[in-house]
């Protein structure tokens, strides 16, 4: 551990008190001007310490900066050396860029994390915004043994992951629109938006990154005109700074541990034997994450509408089956299971543009 990230631990276990440079020095057994120096660094990396010449350095309760340091603290000790975790104050496109290091041969398990993105990218070829410090905005390398038809399971996974590190850190129930958008009240707080590459000789993916976009806090000044009316923060309120504190990287890791969870299921699944992975959905074999995606379902019960480039169809949506196809009724009677990509789906009754 370097000096900087020494001070930031120790300033950040005692939030709001003031410890003396000498202090810090001692404990870390440093001198006193490596202190000033590691603060000065993390004041220019954005962190919120002050510092007093007689009373000494102090960091406020209600940080929320997102950095290595701040999400290894949620995460299990046991599963840190997994993960090769990058963090950046900005970044392009946290999907743009770590397919880059996809093409040249990362691993899985490579993650970039991004308080802002200029680039931001969303499904269809939208952008996606990003702004500073009010959103997470992520991107995870996996290299699944999964067929290009699967990859739908990994969109499937991460929504569902995401929905649960969500509810289970802020006590809120959210919502998830097949197959990719999380909803809360009503509103797109998270978007998720995976990129793969296949193999063409074996059909099977090279590597799939998946890009999460999660709106916390609202953006300062709102969000964009175009997407006011549907856009959400998960703390739309200006929540008390217990709740704000560290609260980007508590999600981050929330978001990661149960990543880690699913996809080792997914990979236990796939181990089952090539003639029943291919066949989970048809052999009544279930993804371990299928259930809870299902009923955080908001389409289930539902008429939609089904989008495509020349028609739009009303339709009654059944079921989600367990290849993550939506089971939908037509007015003929039809049953019918579609996958993503072949249509996007808005809800009949609040017709919306996003
Ligand atoms: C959508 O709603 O259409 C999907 C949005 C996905 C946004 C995330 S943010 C992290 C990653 N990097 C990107 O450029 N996009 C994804």
């Amino acid at each position: 551990m370097s000096v900087k990230e020494d001070v930031l631990r120790i300033l950040n276990d005692n939030k709001e008190v003031y410890l003396s440079g000498e202090e810090i020095a001692g404990r870390l057994g440093v001198s006193r001007a490596a202190v000033c120096k590691a603060v000065k660094g993390l004041n220019a990396e954005g962190y919120d310490i002050s510092g007093l010449s007689r009373l000494g350095y102090r960091m406020h309760i209600g940080d929320d900066i997102l950095s290595i340091d701040g999400i290894n603290k949620y995460i299990d000790k046991e599963m840190k050396d997994v993960f090769a975790i990058e963090v950046f104050k900005t970044i392009s496109s946290t999907n743009t860029v770590l397919k880059e290091k996809a093409v040249k041969g990362a691993e899985e398990w490579h993650i970039f994390v991004a308080s802002e993105q200029t680039a931001g990218r969303g499904r269809m070829n939208r952008t996606f915004y990003s702004p500073s410090d009010s959103g997470i905005y992520m991107s995870i390398l996996f290299r699944p043994k999964l067929s290009a038809q699967q990859a739908l399971l990994i969109t499937t996974m991460t929504a569902t992951a995401v929905s649960e590190a969500i509810d289970e850190l802020f006590h809120i129930e959210t919502k998830i629109k097949w197959v990719n958008d999380i909803y809360y009240h009503g509103r797109k707080i998270c978007g998720i938006l995976t990129e793969a590459a296949v193999n063409v000789e074996t059909a099977m993916l090279d590597y799939a990154v998946v890009g999460i976009g999660v709106n916390v806090k609202a953006p300062v000044g709102d969000f964009p005109e175009d997407i006011r009316s549907i856009a959400g923060a998960i703390l739309s309120e200006q929540p008390d700074e217990a709740v704000r504190d560290n609260v980007r990287n508590r999600l981050t890791a929330g978001i990661i541990g149960k990543m880690y969870r699913y996809y080792g299921m997914l990979k236990a699944d796939r181990m089952m034997g090539e003639s029943v992975a291919d066949n989970a959905g048809k052999m009544g074999h279930q993804y371990g994450f299928m259930e809870s995606y299902k009923r955080k379902s908001m389409l289930i019960g539902k008429k939609v509408y089904i989008l495509s480039d020349e028609s739009r169809e009303e339709l009654l949506v059944l079921d989600i089956d367990d290849n993550a196809a939506l089971v939908v009724e037509h007015a003929d009677g039809r049953i019918e299971a579609l996958k993503s990509g072949e249509v996007s789906v808005r809800e009949s009754q609040w017709e919306r543009n996003m």
